[in-house]
């Protein structure tokens, strides 16, 4: 990368919105949520990538309870800035899912279509159990009902980057979120 256009890449981190210590409490919150709710029961943590894999590999070292850990790799197509809730997936759980508690680990809900999609294939193929623990929610652009059993975070409408959620695969190393500058 040529140097003014590293100078670019940072000039538009325009400010840090969620704090790497603000993380660090939100992952031991979502941790004991799991570990109360699951207490004894193998679990199998489902992510989905690319954006939540930086909080899946903080999240399941705060887990304390028998736990699998599965991907799933999902392509949302867009109409404009929102997705359509259409949604293909990529890369399928590597295991039939009905004698699971599943936890979908999930990076940011926004209009909430991608994930109600993937809710909809997961329940329909019978797991334990269904839940959704997201590291960000901005409800005010939700297009479907839907809630996360936990959300860490909630936040304005604005697009975020770090963490593992990215704008053009840029930025997904950043150890904090932070909101991302058009212009
Ligand atoms: P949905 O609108 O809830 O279906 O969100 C679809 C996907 O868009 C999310 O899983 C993210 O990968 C991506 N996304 C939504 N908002 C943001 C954002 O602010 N920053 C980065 N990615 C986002
Ligand atoms: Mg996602």
């Amino acid at each position: 990368m040529r140097l003014d256009s590293v100078k670019e890449y940072e000039r538009r981190i325009k400010s840090i919105i969620i704090t790497e210590d603000e993380i660090k409490d939100g992952l031991k919150r979502a941790g004991e949520y799991i570990n109360a709710l699951y207490d004894g029961n193998p679990i199998l943590l489902v992510s989905v990538l690319k954006g939540a894999f930086v909080f899946m590999a903080d999240l399941c070292r705060e887990v304390t309870v028998p736990c699998e850990i599965g991907f799933m790799c999902v392509k949302s197509y867009f109409e404009g800035t929102s997705s359509s809730g259409e949604v293909s997936v990529v890369m399928d759980l590597d295991r039939d899912v009905k004698d699971y508690h599943l936890v979908v680990v999930e990076d940011i809900i926004d209009t909430g279509r991608t994930l109600k999609k993937l809710l909809d294939m997961l329940g329909d193929r019978k797991p334990l159990s269904l839940n959704v623990v997201t590291l960000l929610d901005k409800p005010d652009r939700r297009l479907v009902d839907l809630k996360a059993d936990l959300s860490l975070f909630t936040i304005p409408d604005k697009f975020v980057i770090g963490y593992g959620l990215d704008c053009a695969e840029y930025y997904r190393n950043l150890p904090y979120i932070g909101e991302y500058s058009e212009i």
